[in-house]
C-alpha cells in the first residue's frame, strides 16, 4: 500500500523530510479495525512528531491521526464494526499513523462518521474536537444545557484549531458567555461567525477590553497558546475560584 512517512527528523526543505514508500498492508488483530483512509487532516501535531520523534534506525514512521475512511477487514474480537461501515477517529501516538492507504485503529476509539459530513470534513474534526470537549467538560467542568450560567468562558487563541471548535461547543451546549481572543481582522470575524458573543484583542492589554464589555465574570479560561505570554493578565481579570 502507500503511505506517508520518514526515516529521520530533518529540515522540510530536505527530500527525504517526507517520502513516498511502498508499506505491506497491516492485517488486524484482536479489537483492530482496518480502515481504508478516504481523507486525512494535517494538524499540527504532525511537523511537532515529525521534528522530535525519529522512528528506531532502520524502520519508517508513518506520520498522521485524523482519517476518515471505510472500514476493510477486522480482527478477531471486534464488536462494534462491520466491514463497509464509514468511520472517523484521531488514532493513536503509539501506532503508525494515518498517512497510507490502509490503517489498523482499535474500535474502541472509532466513531461512526456522520453522514450529514464528507469524508473530509469528517477528517477535519476529531483531534481538535476531543481536545476542545475534554478541555470545556472533563478539565473546565462547564455545565451541559443551555440554562443561563452566569459567567464569561475567555478562549485565548479562539480562531485555532482547538478553539474553533471549543467556541461552537461551548454557544451550542451550555449557557456561557463566550468571548474568544483574536489579533486579525480575519480571525476575529471567524471567531464572532462560530459564536462567540464577543472578540477581544489578545494583542492588546487584555483588561481594560474585558473591563469595557461589562461581562459576568471571567470564571473559566482556556489559554490555549502563549500561555506564558497571558498567564499574569489572566490572574489579573479571572474572577475568585476561577478554573
Ligand atoms: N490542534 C489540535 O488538535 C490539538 C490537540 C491537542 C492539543 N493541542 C494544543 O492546543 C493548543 C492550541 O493548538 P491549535 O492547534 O488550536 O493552535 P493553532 O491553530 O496553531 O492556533 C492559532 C491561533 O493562535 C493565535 N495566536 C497566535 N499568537 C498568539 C499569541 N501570542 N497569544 C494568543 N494567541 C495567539 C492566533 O490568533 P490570531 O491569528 O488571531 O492572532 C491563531 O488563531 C496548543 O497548545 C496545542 O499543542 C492542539
Amino acid at each position: 500500500m502507500k503511505a506517508v512517512g520518514y526515516k529521520k527528523s530533518l529540515p522540510i526543505e530536505d527530500a527525504e523530510s517526507l517520502f513516498d514508500f511502498d508499506a505491506a498492508k497491516p492485517e488486524p488483530k484482536g479489537r483492530d479495525i482496518r480502515v481504508a483512509v478516504k481523507a486525512i487532516s494535517a494538524n499540527p501535531v504532525d511537523y511537532k512528531v515529525r521534528k522530535r520523534a525519529a522512528p528506531p534506525e532502520g524502520e519508517v514512521k508513518i506520520l498522521g491521526f485524523d482519517a476518515a475512511g471505510v472500514v476493510d477487514a477486522v480482527g478477531p474480537d471486534v464488536s462494534l464494526f462491520k466491514r463497509g461501515d464509514e468511520v472517523f477517529y484521531a488514532g493513536s501516538i503509539l501506532r503508525q499513523g494515518t498517512n497510507s492507504e490502509f490503517h489498523l485503529v482499535d474500535e474502541r476509539i472509532v466513531g461512526a462518521k456522520p453522514k450529514t459530513l464528507s469524508f473530509a470534513q469528517a477528517a477535519a474534526l476529531p483531534l481538535t474536537s476531543i481536545t476542545a470537549w475534554e478541555l470545556l467538560f472533563d478539565r473546565l467542568g462547564a455545565v451541559p444545557g443551555k440554562s443561563l450560567d452566569p459567567r464569561t468562558l475567555l478562549i485565548v487563541g479562539g480562531a485555532g484549531g482547538v478553539g474553533s471548535i471549543l467556541i461552537q461547543l461551548a454557544r451550542r451546549l451550555t449557557g456561557l458567555t463566550v468571548v474568544a481572543t483574536a489579533t486579525r481582522p480575519e480571525s476575529q470575524k471567524w471567531c464572532l461567525e462560530l459564536g462567540a458573543h464577543a472578540v477581544v484583542d489578545h494583542g492588546k492589554p487584555m483588561k481594560e477590553q474585558i473591563e469595557k464589555l461589562k461581562l459576568p465574570p471571567v470564571g473559566l479560561v482556556a489559554s490555549l497558546t502563549y500561555t506564558d505570554q497571558h498567564y499574569k493578565a489572566i490572574a489579573d481579570f479571572m474572577a475568585p475560584q476561577g478554573k
